[in-house]
């Protein structure tokens, strides 16, 4: 699930970015960008221009240009790149502002805030050729790729659950939303299941509840069961209100395959317990030994979109996969507000017609209308599994 782009020549030089979003994440993504050989900081913006030189004064660079307008202050100082971190209801709107301004966008997860938005953005990277990566930090862990390893030594994969029970008292917005694990939340673990079973959702049925002394307005729990691709079930199970005996804030891990069963607490080395084959012989983990190393979180995506640009290597987050996950959260809110099962391919096809109903921009719509193959969406051809049609002259 990936598309060419343009990638930019390594001349020497550190690729000039713009960080636009200076809130608490913001300044997270200061300290990768400050942290990293590979980029420069060369502006911030925000709506709050206060909120920017705020940012820019935190890291000794209070003369650092500052803006409102992303292709605006990107043209004036010469940015080569956006990092995107404001708040989801941005995120469509600036990542196609730095799309059509000729710049590659690495956003913060979700890709956006409805899997609608995310189609559009899909068609605007299509369109201006240019990379639009999701940063899904938490793949970019040591241990899960160590876990990932270790997996392949299982045989076939089926059964994997993830177990996510953490107390935090946030305040504020959090605390009055509908769906706050799922929403804000869960993504982690959905899109660290598709890494880890290297299989896309196909179905989810999905029980959201609220624990009798949850602090929370809306649910604050939930036990999800996905279908995947490859045959597999994952059953994520969390509460956002359960002190005591907390899990990682990557979650508790068990993966089973044919010949064996892999453990990952979330934060320490995982384990693979792996039985006899059927002719005797032991069957070891698979590369266990040889796990690269990603990176760790926000600065592991930061060195993967640069290396993605310079060398043209889709990366793990590159819009066209990175859909699926915020499709499978959205699949299990449907999920558990209609008591229904809900197939992945039926929630693409409503959040494609949206997207077509919704879409502002001619040239978008037109990438969108050539996603529909007699009447219907095509996930395979909009999201990269099949050759992209000709596209079609819109007549407006
Ligand atoms: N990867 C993770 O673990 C992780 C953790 C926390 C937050 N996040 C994500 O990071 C993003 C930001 O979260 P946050 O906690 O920093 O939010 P925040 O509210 O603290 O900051 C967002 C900033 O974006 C600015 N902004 C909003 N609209 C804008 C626009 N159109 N143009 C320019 N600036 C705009 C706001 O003024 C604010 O300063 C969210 O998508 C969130 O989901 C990810």
């Amino acid at each position: 699930m990936s598309r060419p782009f343009a990638t930019i020549d390594d001349d020497g030089a550190p690729l000039k970015v713009l960080l636009v979003g200076a809130g608490a994440m913001g300044h997270t993504w200061l300290g990768a960008v400050q942290a990293s050989p590979l980029v420069e900081l060369c502006g911030i913006v925000d709506l709050d221009l206060e909120a920017a030189r705020a940012s820019a004064a935190s890291i000794g660079k209070p003369d650092l240009p500052v803006g409102r307008g992303t292709a605006q202050l990107a043209s004036d100082v010469g940015a080569q790149a956006v990092i995107n971190v404001t708040v989801p209801a941005a995120h469509h709107p600036v990542s196609t502002e730095a799309l059509f301004a000729g710049l590659p966008v690495l956003g913060e997860k979700p890709v956006a805030s409805t899997v609608a938005q995310g189609l559009s953005l899909v068609a605007a990277a299509e369109l201006t050729g240019q990379l639009f990566m999701v940063s899904q930090s938490r793949r970019y862990n040591r241990d899960l790729f160590a876990a990932k390893a270790l997996a392949g030594g299982l045989g076939r994969l089926g059964i994997l659950s993830a177990d996510f029970f953490k107390a935090p008292h946030f305040g504020g917005f959090r605390d009055q939303m509908d769906h706050p694990l799922l929403l804000d939340m869960a993504i982690h673990q959905f899109d660290m299941a598709r890494f880890l079973l290297d299989a896309d959702p196909v179905s989810v049925f999905c029980e959201e509840y609220n624990p009798a002394w949850s602090w929370y307005g809306g649910d604050a729990a939930a036990v999800a069961s996905f279908e995947m691709s490859g045959g597999e079930r994952f059953v994520f199970n969390g509460s956002w209100c359960s002190p005591g005996q907390e899990t990682s804030w990557n979650a508790a891990w068990r993966l089973g395959g044919e010949h064996g069963t892999v453990l990952w607490d979330g934060d320490n080395t995982p384990t693979a317990t792996v039985s006899p084959a059927m002719d005797g012989a032991a069957v070891t983990p698979a590369g266990a030994a040889v796990v690269k190393d990603p990176g760790s979180e926000v600065h592991g995506s930061l060195r993967e979109f640069v290396s993605a640009l310079r060398t043209g290597t889709p990366p793990m987050g590159q819009v066209h996969g990175n859909i699926l996950s915020l499709a499978m959260v959205e699949a299990a809110i449907e999920s558990a507000a209609t008591g229904q099962r809900v197939r992945i391919d039926a929630l693409l096809e409503r959040a494609y017609r949206e997207a077509v109903r919704e879409e502002k921009r001619p040239d978008v719509a037109a990438v969108l209308d050539s996603w529909s193959i007699d009447g219907a969406f095509s996930a395979a051809v909009a999201l990269g599994t099949a050759p992209a049609p000709a596209m079609p002259s819109r007549v407006s």
